[in-house]
């Protein structure tokens, strides 16, 4: 018999987000909503290519003059208007050469090189995500050889957060664990950390010199992205060591060109060359180099001041119609005599609403509305809009009556 080799390889379980597109990219139901992975859709239920970014790219298409690599951390121009724009325009920190930035595949892939960058010089660390947290921080760092471990964040009793306890949990954590922290529009949950409290957090890793890793995707869908980098800017100039990776994808609605960063705060400008000499050898062994395109348009943007204004203009529309969308969730929820409170749905922030629903709601709402949920009972309610909106509350108010 000529078994094959891969004869004993099982077959994975399909991710918990991006599966869930795959379900419902195959189903035939015309009333389908994808409320499950974190993408912004337009009133119209387009993902839409900001009119910033087509502009931008028609500039680039004139500009560009090679298709020869661009260097391992990616393109100069685009890594310093990253730093520019996730550490502040006057960042001391930058003018110190406190920090390098190296271009990455999207949020995911920063992580990603972080984590394997970390498990070379602290291997024997183990990793801290929040209760809960995005499903692909735990895989991303068990796939770099890390023990994963967590740290108590959401309440759902209460809807906010848990913050003696997470407190006690990171008074308790070893020297040089790694912390896994969202620095704003907490994913999946919404709930962000007060200006006070992450002063507080900054401390704790500061007296148990634990690592802090900032997953810093969502710039810009809280409040603007000055005011969302209060966490990032605490730590950076707390003048402890701190590594953040930072998107695109949602800010610039640049999801499939793959376009993030990871920036390392360091403790001075000798420590930056070796650090990122180091990551720079990651990378080369990861993927040689970072794809051109989409930094380019984001540099284009970031490093024009009339693109800028446009890009900060059509990143509020975006955050501004996922606010109006979780209002009129909730009044509509109530409308339809739902007597649960979602009151909560109003007060989160970013593209998510952890709401609550549990797992046999969720699976009822698919199998039999098509409406596509994370387990944890996450919703994107960037989907949302007037047109599936009735759809989505009727059926949710069956399933929590
Ligand atoms: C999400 O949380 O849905 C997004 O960050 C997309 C992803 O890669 O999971």
């Amino acid at each position: 018999m000529n078994s094959s080799v891969f004869s004993q390889i099982a077959l994975a379980p399909a991710d918990p987000i991006l599966g869930l597109t795959e379900a419902f990219n195959a189903d035939t139901n015309p009333a389908k909503v994808n409320l499950g992975v974190g993408v912004y859709q337009d009133g119209s239920g387009k993902v839409p290519i900001l009119e910033v970014v087509r502009e931008a790219e028609r500039r680039w298409q004139q500009k560009e003059e090679t298709k020869s690599y661009i260097p391992i951390d990616g393109v100069p121009a685009y890594n310093k208007l990253v730093q520019r724009l996730v550490l502040g325009e006057n960042s001391e920190v930058m003018a110190s050469g406190r920090a390098l930035t190296a271009q990455a595949l999207g949020g995911t892939g920063a992580l990603k090189i972080g984590a394997d960058f970390l498990k070379r010089f602290f291997s024997e660390s183990k990793v801290y995500i929040s209760t809960p947290s995005w499903e692909n921080h735990r895989a991303i760092f068990e796939a770099a050889g890390f023990e994963v471990q967590t740290y108590p964040y959401y309440d759902p009793k209460t809807h906010g957060i848990e913050f003696d306890e997470m407190m006690s949990a990171l008074k308790r954590l070893e020297s040089q664990s790694i912390i896994l922290l969202h620095a704003s529009c907490h994913n999946p949950t919404g709930v962000d950390l007060s200006h006070d409290q992450w002063m507080k957090v900054v401390e704790v890793c500061r007296e148990r010199k634990l690592i802090p890793f900032l997953d810093f995707a969502y710039q810009g869908f809280a409040v603007d992205p000055e005011s969302d980098a209060f966490a990032v800017r605490a730590f950076a100039e707390s003048g402890l060591q701190c590594i953040i990776a930072n998107s695109f994808s949602k800010s610039f609605s640049l999801y499939r060109e793959r376009v993030g960063g990871l920036t390392i705060v360091t403790a001075d400008a000798d420590e930056t060359k070796r650090v990122q000499s180091q990551l720079k050898r990651v990378i080369r062994t990861n993927y040689s180099s970072p794809a051109s395109h989409g930094a380019q348009v984001v540099a284009l943007v970031l490093g024009d001041a009339q693109l800028r204004v446009q890009w900060l203009e059509e990143l509020s529309t975006m955050r501004n119609r996922i606010l109006a969308m979780r209002k009129l969730m909730v009044a509509r929820l109530k409308e339809k005599g739902v007597e649960r409170d979602f009151s909560f749905i109003e007060r989160q922030c970013g593209m998510f609403s952890f709401s609550g629903l549990d797992l046999e709601m969720v699976r009822k709402l698919k199998a039999e509305k098509s409406l596509y949920i994370v387990n944890s009972g996450r919703i994107c309610v960037a989907a949302l809009n007037e047109n599936n909106l009735d759809y989505i509350c009727d059926a949710i108010s069956e399933v929590v009556r």
